[in-house]
């Protein structure tokens, strides 16, 4: 455990920009968009703390902030979709994150402060591209059992809607949860640990 609280997971953020897809800086795309993606100069200077509004984050919304040059998803979980993370356990690689990258104050299966608000870091544990958040259920492409998570297009891995990979994917480990906190119930701040005392 290293002295900001996170998890010391091993880190595989092998950043390819011309294959990573995400939406980088302004809050309020519903989806990611595509294209080539290069983190701004100002993200890449020293990796300083974002603030983001999230009351206009609607239920199964998700939206996409940059922290230190990276795309982080922020998603608005349904009821449905906290019921049905529980019912995955047993079919995600690292229910309870052991061994992947996430603070010691956020709940361990759900990988969140205040269980509907889901915050990760949108690189692939594989090689790195942004997974595309894939939120319906049982659509045609992903199959009968899909019921809501993240796709990576580039060498199919997938994630349920905690982050958690899938077992037997290419990508080894859940997406990051970067250490996050609330300065108010509607502006959660990238990059600050909660204050755990
Ligand atoms: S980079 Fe996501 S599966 Fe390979």
């Amino acid at each position: 455990m290293s002295k900001d609280g996170v998890n010391a997971g091993r880190r595989r953020f092998l950043v390819a920009a011309t294959s990573v897809v995400g939406a980088a800086g302004a809050v309020g795309a519903a989806i990611p968009f595509l294209g080539s993606w290069q983190p701004s100069a100002k993200a890449k200077a020293a990796g300083a703390p974002v603030r983001v509004n999230i009351s206009k984050v609607e239920p199964g919304q998700q939206v996409v902030a940059e922290w230190r040059g990276k795309p982080v998803f922020i998603v608005n979980r349904t009821d449905e979709v906290m019921s049905n993370l529980a019912k995955l356990d047993s079919v995600v690689s690292d229910p309870s994150s052991e061994h992947s990258e996430q603070p010691t104050y956020v709940d361990p299966k759900n990988r969140a402060i205040k269980p509907n608000l889901l915050i990760v870091e949108g690189l692939c544990t594989h090689l790195g591209c942004a997974p595309t958040y894939r939120p319906e259920v049982a659509p045609a492409d992903l199959g009968p059992d899909w019921v809501g998570g993240y796709f990576c297009a580039c060498h199919g891995s997938k994630y349920d809607l905690a982050g958690r990979v899938f077992k037997g994917q290419p990508a080894p480990l859940n997406l990051p949860v970067p250490p996050h906190s609330y300065e108010t119930d509607e502006i959660v701040i990238i990059g600050i640990d909660q204050e755990t005392a």
